[in-house]
C-alpha cells in the first residue's frame, strides 16, 4: 500500500483513539518549535529555539539565515519535544506542521522534516495554517472554551478579527488594510531606538508613561471592524521628528504609551464592535500582539463590562510555538485532513 492509502486506512481507529498524541512542528518565520500535543488541549511538551539574537543585529528577520538556522535546529527540537514527553517517534499518532504563512525558506524546513517523520513511520502528515494554531492556543490555555467565538488575531504579519464558527470554521469580519499590529509595534519601537523586535519593549516602556503625551490620529476604515496602522505609524514618526527638530525632549515612555495607547484603541473598539453587533458570549485574544500588556488590560475591563468571557493566551503561548500547532493538528486530523507527501510551504497561504 502507499504511504497515503495506509494513513487513510487507519483514519477510522485513530479518530477514535482515546488519547491522541501529535508531534508538531513549526518553523514559519524566526522560531524553531516542536512539541507534543494530546488531544489538542493538553500540552506533554514545548520546545522553542528562538533565532531572535540571530536577527537583532540586522533590524528584522533575514530569511536567509533563518533558513539556515531551522536546519540547524529543527532536529534538536523534535529529539527535546519526544524526550521531555517520554516518548519515542514510534509512539506519536501523527505529525502535524505549519506549511503557511510565512517565509518559504523557512517553512520548507518544517515541511520538509515532518514529510520525512510521517514517511518513514507511516503516520499520518497534518498541514496546518500557522494563524489557525494562534488561534487554538486558547484552547490548550482553556480547555472549556469551545466555539462560536470572536477572536482578534494580532501579529508581526496579520491583524484580523475572526468569527470562530466552528473547529476549523472561520468567517472574517475585518482585517487591516496596511500594516499588521505587530509590525507597527515594531516600527515605532525603532523609532524609540528599541531593538528587534521592539513590541515587547516598547510595551515594558509605556508601562511608565504617560498615554495622553502626544496625541495620534484614528485611521478612518472602509469597513466597520477593518484595521489601518501606517498612517498611524507615519502620523508618530512625524511627531517624533518634529519634537527632535524643535529641540523638545519628549520622555521616550511618553512616546511610548501613546503609541500603544492609539493601538489598543483601534483593536479594542474594532473588537468590541464586532462583538456586541453579534452577539457573542465569548471574545478570544491571538497572536504575538495578544501579549501585550496595555491590551490585555483594556479587553479584561471592556469585556467584563459588557458581560462577555474573555479568553487570553497564556504569555508563553502568545508568540510563535508549535504546541499551538499541534492543538490545530489534532481538529484537523478528527475532521480527516490529512496530507500526502506532495505538501509543500504556502508562503501566503490564507485563512479564509
Ligand atoms: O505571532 P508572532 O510571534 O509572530 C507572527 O506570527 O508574526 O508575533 C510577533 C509580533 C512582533 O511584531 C512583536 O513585536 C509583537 O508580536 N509583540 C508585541 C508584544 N509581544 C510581541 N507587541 C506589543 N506588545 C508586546 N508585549
Ligand atoms: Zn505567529
Amino acid at each position: 500500500m502507499s504511504y497515503i492509502a495506509t494513513c487513510r486506512a487507519g483514519l477510522a481507529a485513530l479518530q477514535a483513539k482515546k488519547e491522541v498524541n501529535i508531534l508538531a512542528i513549526e518553523s514559519s518565520c524566526d522560531e524553531t518549535a516542536a512539541a507534543v500535543i494530546q488531544n489538542g488541549r493538553k500540552i506533554l511538551s514545548s520546545a522553542v529555539f528562538t533565532q531572535i539574537p540571530l536577527h537583532a543585529v540586522y533590524g528584522g528577520v533575514v530569511p536567509e539565515i533563518a533558513s539556515r538556522a531551522h536546519v540547524d535546529a529543527v532536529d534538536r527540537m523534535v529529539d527535546y519535544a519526544l524526550n521531555e514527553a517520554d516518548m519515542k517517534l514510534r509512539d506519536v499518532d501523527a505529525i502535524g506542521v505549519t506549511y503557511g504563512p510565512g517565509l518559504v525558506g523557512a517553512l520548507l524546513t518544517g515541511v520538509s522534516c515532518a514529510k520525512a517523520l510521517a514517511y518513514a513511520t507511516d503516520k499520518p502528515l497534518i498541514p496546518v495554517n500557522h494563524i489557525e494554531g494562534h488561534i487554538c492556543a486558547n484552547y490548550l490555555t482553556h480547555p472549556e472554551l469551545t466555539p462560536p467565538f470572536i477572536c482578534l488575531v494580532a501579529s508581526g504579519g496579520h491583524s484580523h478579527i475572526l468569527m470562530v464558527e466552528d473547529y476549523g470554521v472561520y468567517r472574517l469580519l475585518g482585517c487591516t488594510q496596511d500594516d499588521a499590529a505587530g509590525e507597527a509595534f515594531d516600527k515605532a519601537a525603532r523609532v524609540l531606538h528599541l531593538p528587534y523586535p521592539g513590541g515587547p519593549l516598547l510595551d515594558k516602556l509605556a508601562q511608565q508613561g504617560n498615554p495622553g503625551a502626544v496625541k495620534l490620529p484614528t485611521a478612518h476604515t472602509p469597513g466597520a471592524y477593518d484595521f489601518s496602522f501606517s498612517g498611524l505609524k507615519t502620523a508618530f514618526i512625524n511627531a517624533v521628528h518634529t519634537m527632535e527638530q524643535r529641540g523638545e525632549t519628549a520622555r521616550p515612555e511618553d512616546l511610548a504609551a501613546s503609541f500603544q495607547h492609539a493601538v489598543v484603541k483601534a483593536l479594542l473598539d474594532k473588537t468590541m464592535l464586532a462583538a456586541l453587533d453579534h452577539h457573542v458570549t465569548k471574545l478570544a485574544l491571538a497572536g504575538g500582539v495578544s501579549a501585550n500588556s496595555g491590551l490585555r488590560a483594556a479587553f479584561e475591563q471592556a469585556c467584563q463590562k459588557a458581560g462577555i468571557t474573555l479568553y487570553l493566551p497564556q504569555l508563553k503561548l502568545c508568540g510563535d510555538n508549535a504546541a499551538m500547532i499541534g492543538s490545530a493538528a489534532y481538529y484537523r486530523l478528527m475532521r480527516g485532513e490529512i496530507a500526502d507527501l506532495s505538501l509543500n510551504a504556502k508562503p501566503a497561504l490564507r485563512l479564509v
